[in-house]
């Protein structure tokens, strides 16, 4: 049997997720974590070295690493699977000229048109277009305005206020030379994550973030916080038209690249009232929660699904997926998105300890550190989540919001109605 060395690239939720899940399979003997966050120290060992490529691959050669997962989009646009390919070592994730569809709006939308898969119509805009002849076009729906940059969540406008539009517009065309300009759509989203190499592709089960901060989608937009899978609103019918329409020409254009996409490509999706599905956006990586409640539901071994797709052996993988639900609440700091109070203890962290691995009921570790006397500190705007797992969504959620009543954090907030739009219809 495989007796595996693994490097996880990152530090948040979805990382801890990913160890635990290596954590649980039998071909795993040693996973490092760089950096890693209090949680994956449980199970990882963590590496305090800079994301970069001069720093990491001494490390992956020492360690003579079979596999390694990069978490965060950032590693994977500045060129991290280029330099692992280079070296001959496995990487889950894709070169830079593929990761640069989440790293390119615009490429992402030329890629889409190219392959005929449904996306809203937008406008490339810069500073010699009829800014309100654009305005006009998309009037009578809130408007969507798009950076052309990794903005962490920050690159998005959408606001049915003109002035607004316009002000972000020329703020954008100031400092990167054009922004675009996207038809609002209609419906309700979710994400599908679809493991991929240039011999087959695997779709997980689809998922629901919450990325407002507060109950009732209200408030600015975060990271996420909360999600559930799978998501009802993907039905048949609509799983079906997501894998024709979108996954399978993705697909078939990534297949046959110089360097085929070997990863995870994340389809941010808006379903209409007719269940047709249209891309809203996508990212080159795991989501972030969506990893959390996604992994715990695959039952086919980790470290055999993602090393068969590092190194184009999919086609021989088959995925095998847990009836059942998992949902996850995160639990924030104080400010968090705009200016998150670091640097309190979390109360409670400590006794869950014992369900450190997949049960009925986890803890995922982001933004956590111990101080000097081994006090767990949060350390980040999204600090923890409490995930569970279970039959019935309801049931689950309740498990989930238990786990969660048990810790505490000073100023510490989260989403009391993760799942409503399934639980409560
Ligand atoms: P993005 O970074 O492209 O995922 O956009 C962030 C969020 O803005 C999405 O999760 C949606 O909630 C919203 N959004 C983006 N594009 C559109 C669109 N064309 N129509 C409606 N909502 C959108
Ligand atoms: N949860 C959304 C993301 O990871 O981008």
């Amino acid at each position: 049997m495989v007796q595996a060395t693994v490097m996880v690239i990152g530090s948040g939720g979805r990382e801890h997720a990913l160890c635990l899940a290596f954590n649980a399979s039998p071909l795993v003997e040693a996973i490092h974590c760089v950096p890693g966050n209090a949680g994956t120290a449980l199970i990882a060992t963590n590496h305090g070295v800079a994301i970069t490529e001069d720093a990491l691959l001494p490390l992956m050669t020492a360690l003579d690493v079979d596999l390694v997962v990069v978490g965060p989009e950032a590693p994977l646009c500045a060129g991290l699977a280029d330099a692992c390919a280079k070296a001959g070592i496995p990487c889950f994730g894709p070169v830079a000229a593929l990761a640069h569809l989440e790293g390119s709006k615009l490429h992402a939308k030329e890629t889409m048109t190219a392959a005929g898969v449904p996306t809203a119509d937008y406008q490339r805009i810069d500073a010699s277009t009829d800014l309100e002849a654009a305005l006009d076009r998309y009037a009578g729906a809130p408007w969507v305005v798009k950076r052309d940059v990794l903005a962490g969540g920050k690159g998005v406008v959408v606001t049915s206020d003109r002035d607004e539009a316009r002000t972000f517009i020329t703020s954008s065309i100031a400092s990167d030379g054009f922004v675009l300009l996207e038809a609002f759509l209609p419906g309700e989203e979710a994400s599908m994550l679809v493991v991929m190499d240039g011999t087959a592709f695997r779709c997980l089960p689809a998922s629901q973030d919450h990325k407002r901060a507060y109950d009732g989608d209200e408030g600015p937009n975060t990271g996420g916080m909360g999600a559930y899978c799978p998501a009802p609103v993907v039905s048949s019918v609509v799983h079906r038209r997501i894998v024709e329409r979108i996954v399978e020409p993705m697909h078939a254009y990534l297949a046959a690249q110089a360097t085929p996409y070997r990863g995870v490509l994340f389809i941010g999706l808006m379903i209409d009232e007719h269940d047709d599905p249209y891309v809203v956006e996508f990212n080159v990586r795991f989501g972030d929660p969506e990893c959390q409640v996604t992994l715990p539901l695959v039952n086919t071994d980790l470290y055999r699904l993602l090393h068969a797709a590092a190194t184009d052996g999919l086609n021989e993988v088959e995925l095998s997926i847990v009836e059942g639900s998992a949902l996850t609440v995160v639990l924030a700091s104080e400010g968090y998105p705009a200016a998150p109070v670091k640097g309190r203890p979390i109360g409670g962290l400590e006794e869950q300890l014992g369900s450190n691995a997949y049960g009925d009921a986890w803890v995922n570790f982001a933004g956590v550190s111990r101080d000097e006397n081994g006090t767990y500190i949060a350390t980040g705007g999204r600090v923890l989540s409490a995930t569970a797992m279970g039959d019935d969504l309801a049931e689950t959620r309740s498990r989930a919001y238990e786990l969660l009543s048990g810790l505490s954090l000073e100023g510490g907030h989260y989403r009391t109605d993760i799942g409503h739009r399934a639980v409560d219809g």
